[in-house]
């Protein structure tokens, strides 16, 4: 079947992309840009719509340089344009229900009365949970954020690196994210790549259709 032009841009875009290693530290990306990538996080799709994470945008270049050392002294976080670093709230409370009962009855026009069981039961359901399921939870979904945001980037010919690889308590504490009750789970440093990064020249590594597909 012949793909038409967008869905084989979204391939080729897909196929283009890689985890870019080294950044070219002159090169930085554009307000604009910046906004069509925050809004491609914005808009993922959470468990109820419930987006219990944040987006935490680095530009201050010193706090870009002391990350280097928690970061297994991979220096995309230093060099690249700017860094994001998807954060899951660090611990819930009945706020969190509130005001998502809030979004929607402004949003949707909709008495805050006539949602009220709906905010129970999604507070019962969820607090219920122990620590650890209710952080298993929030991270999983900050990984459909990841797809988002790589996705994002490679429609838009920017590159980025997704990263596991640093130390998310020293993150949280250089940040202050425990101040806006966040920690850390995934950075992306996002920019364009140096010319000395022969990653880029690196075949892209799949396992074959056939042995990734599975018809049943
Ligand atoms: C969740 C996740 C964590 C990763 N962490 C790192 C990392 O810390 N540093 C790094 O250089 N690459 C990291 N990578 C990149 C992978 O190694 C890379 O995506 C994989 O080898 C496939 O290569 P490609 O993305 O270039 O196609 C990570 C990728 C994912 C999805």
């Amino acid at each position: 079947m012949e793909l038409k032009t967008i869905e084989k841009k979204w391939i080729e875009a897909l196929q283009s992309r890689y985890a870019c290693k080294r950044f070219d530290p002159n090169q930085k990306l554009s307000p604009e840009q910046i906004d069509l990538l925050v809004e491609s996080v914005r808009l993922t799709a959470t468990s109820y719509g419930l987006q219990l994470m944040k987006l935490v945008l680095v530009e201050n270049e010193e706090l870009k340089e002391q990350l280097v050392a928690y970061s297994f002294g991979q220096e995309q976080v230093k060099d690249a344009s700017h860094l994001f670093v998807l954060c899951r709230e660090k611990s819930l409370n009945p706020d969190h229900f509130e005001a998502h009962i809030q979004d929607i009855s402004n949003t949707r026009e909709i008495p805050v009365e006539e949602l009220e069981q709906r905010k129970n039961y999604l507070s019962d359901s969820i607090l219920s949970k122990n620590n650890i399921d209710q952080q298993v939870w929030m991270e999983k979904q900050i990984y459909i954020a990841l797809g988002n945001l790589l996705s994002a980037c490679a429609i838009m010919g920017i590159d980025s690196c997704p990263m596991e690889g640093f130390i998310p308590k020293e993150y949280d504490r250089i940040l202050d994210l425990e101040s806006h009750n966040l920690t850390s789970v995934l950075a992306i440093p996002v920019g364009y790549r140096s010319a000395e990064d022969t990653y880029a020249l690196q075949k892209k590594v799949r396992r074959s259709t056939d042995n990734f597909l599975v018809k049943i």
